[in-house]
């Protein structure tokens, strides 16, 4: 628990103050289970297969391919991100999954069609087809377009938690896994305000006997992953980690916990154009964002409360970046919409397109339009690696609570309470390869850089 968020004060604490983490070694088996086997987790899954197995490269993922910069930029040091922490290896990694539709991973994968047949799922077909979902602990009330076989018996929140911890237990015996992982790539679930039975946890625990209704599945799925010590990521806009009595508890229990919603597509652009229309003090009146998507994920998001939990995530970026309060000429009085329209015959392969009124100098207007054709999953199965990596290596560093250095990979970070977050892309770009620095006892990159011209600018020294 060396590294956990306290309470902010009013100046960001300095790094300095903390000491340098002692790393476990990545040794043993590394068990990372999936809620939801659906279009994100087989891509996930399957590309794992296939990178270990030589067929492909892990395009997209910032452990496999990304380096980082080392001291001065005249050293010459930037090795691959892989070599420079303990991450897991990739024939390490062990996976399971919980879904309601009892299709193995191979029949998923075909019927989520985001992958190859021939060239990317049958010769792996033996490795997907023993890839079995787990029975759900599922509630169609919470995600309204869905409903599917392979459930828990309706026992009751109580026996859900209880069920969950279960398939933990037994997945770390048959497959004699070191560590754990989870990873929410679950269905959207309907928008639930933080309430009375968030605030800590006699009231979480009484939630769960009273089967109060807003005690979601995925908030039963988190808290028995913390129950177990199991890192958690939650790669949807849900609220289920992201309240007062699990964070707590993370942070009390050593366990390392981020969300929410996997950055990946349209809020990806939308967080690096923005602060180049802010850093260039260029105004805007309208953003107006809509998508077309026709998989599972699409359909789920048809149904108004579960985009109501979507739209909050996706919104929220724009105000963070821009802060009209602080520049009301330029972004006092800007519309903000985001749409998402269950369109099937383009499958997951969405289509968002963005149109930017602007202005600049002597109030001139503008526009932008962006069309980006993306594939969903292609987008976020790397995601999915790196978070399942990043949040093993934090906990063998002893930093359990809100990993916020994470928030790269997420369209609403979690952030303590009190501090807002931080959506700029390359900040966040930034933040991250900080505090790999920090665990590794190397020094911070600030960017500032005179040592190159000492003798230009400090003539005297
Ligand atoms: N680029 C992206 O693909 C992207 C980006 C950001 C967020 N997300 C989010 O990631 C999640 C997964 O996306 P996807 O495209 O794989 O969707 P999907 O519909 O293909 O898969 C989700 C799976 O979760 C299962 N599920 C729902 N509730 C469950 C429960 N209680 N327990 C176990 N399984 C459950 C569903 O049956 C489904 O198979 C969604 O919430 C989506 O909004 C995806």
């Amino acid at each position: 628990m060396a590294a956990s968020v306290s309470e902010p004060s009013s100046t960001d604490p300095s790094a300095d103050a903390l000491p340098t983490p002692t790393i476990a070694p990545a040794e043993g088996k590394l068990g990372v289970v999936c809620v939801g086997l659906g279009a994100v987790a087989t891509t996930f899954i399957a590309g794992v297969e296939l990178i270990r197995r030589g067929m492909a490269e892990p395009v997209g993922s910032l452990t496999q391919m990304g380096t980082i910069r080392l001291g001065k930029r005249t050293e010459d040091r930037a090795p691959l991100i892989r070599d420079f922490v303990p991450l897991a290896s990739l024939d390490d990694i062990v996976f399971g999954a919980w879904d309601p539709f009892p299709d193995d991973a191979y029949v998923s994968a075909v019927k989520a069609g985001v992958l190859d047949v021939a060239r990317h799922l049958e010769p792996i077909a033996d490795t997907l087809r023993a890839i079995q979902p787990m029975a759900a602990a599922f509630d169609p009330a919470y995600v309204k377009k869905l409903d599917g076989p392979n459930v828990m018996a309706d026992v009751g929140k109580r026996a859900l938690l209880q069920g969950i911890r279960d398939d933990l237990h037994a997945f770390r015996e048959q497959h004699g896994c070191d560590r754990m992982v989870m990873v929410w790539c679950g269905s959207t679930e309907v928008f639930i305000d933080q309430g009375p039975a968030h605030a800590d946890l006699d009231s979480f625990e009484a939630a769960i006997d009273a089967d109060d209704p807003s005690i979601a599945p995925s908030m039963l799925y988190a808290y028995a992953a913390l129950l177990e010590g199991i890192p958690f990521a939650n790669g949807a806009p849900n609220l289920t980690v992201d309240t007062p009595v699990l964070r707590d508890f993370a942070s009390e229990y050593g366990v390392p916990i981020c969300g929410r919603d996997f950055k990946t597509g349209q809020t990806m652009v939308k967080t690096v154009l923005a602060p180049m229309f802010k850093a260039r003090m260029l105004g805007m009146h309208g953003w107006y964002s809509t998508n077309i998507l026709g998989n599972r994920d699409g359909e789920v998001l048809d149904d108004p409360e579960s985009f109501k939990t979507k739209e909050g995530s996706k919104l929220g970026v724009l105000d963070t970046i821009l802060q009209p309060s602080v520049y009301p000429e330029l972004y006092g009085d800007l519309h903000h919409v985001v749409r998402i329209n269950y369109y099937p015959p383009r499958g997951d392969n969405k289509e968002g397109w963005d149109n930017i009124d602007f202005f600049g100098w002597l109030g001139y207007p503008m526009q932008l339009k962006v069309d980006f054709l993306c594939r969903d999953s292609i987008l976020a199965a790397p995601l999915a690696l790196d978070l399942a990596l990043f949040l093993d290596l934090a906990q063998r560093a002893g930093m359990s609570g809100i990993q916020e250095w994470l928030s790269f990979y997420f369209k609403a970070p979690q952030t303590a309470p009190g501090l807002y977050p931080e959506h700029d892309l390359f900040i966040q770009h930034t933040k991250l390869k900080n505090t790999l620095r920090w665990m590794m006892g190397e020094e911070q990159i600030t960017h500032l850089g005179v040592e190159y011209y000492a003798e230009d600018y400090l003539p005297e020294a």
